[in-house]
């Protein structure tokens, strides 16, 4: 079963003026119970994508699913009670 799903999510900063797109168009799926690495160079986006899957952050476009529930447009008062209600349990 997924836990965590995007369709086509795109996240992008302004940065002086110039659009940088960190996150392009990703179908990512995440299923439960599996150990999931995310790897990648300093800059690469790594961050940004945790952001965006925990609900930290909000994508530019496209879909952030966990389990059955999108959460990308949640407000940001709703994506604290987001936040507070679901915890990432460590696997003992
Ligand atoms: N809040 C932000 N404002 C502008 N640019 C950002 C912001 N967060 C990240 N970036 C840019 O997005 C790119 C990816 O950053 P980041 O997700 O932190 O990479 P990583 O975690 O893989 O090192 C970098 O070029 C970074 O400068
Ligand atoms: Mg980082």
């Amino acid at each position: 079963m997924s836990i965590l799903r995007t369709e086509k999510l795109c996240k992008s900063f302004s940065n002086g003026g110039v659009q940088q797109h960190v996150i392009k168009n990703l179908d990512l799926e995440i299923t439960e119970g599996d150990f999931t690495i995310i790897m990648g160079s300093s800059g690469s986006g790594k961050s940004t994508l945790l952001y965006a899957l925990s609900g930290m952050d909000k994508p530019n476009m496209g879909k952030v699913f966990f389990g059955d529930t999108q959460i990308q447009d949640y407000s940001n008062d709703e994506l604290a009670v987001f936040r507070r209600g679901n915890h990432f349990h460590r696997c003992s």
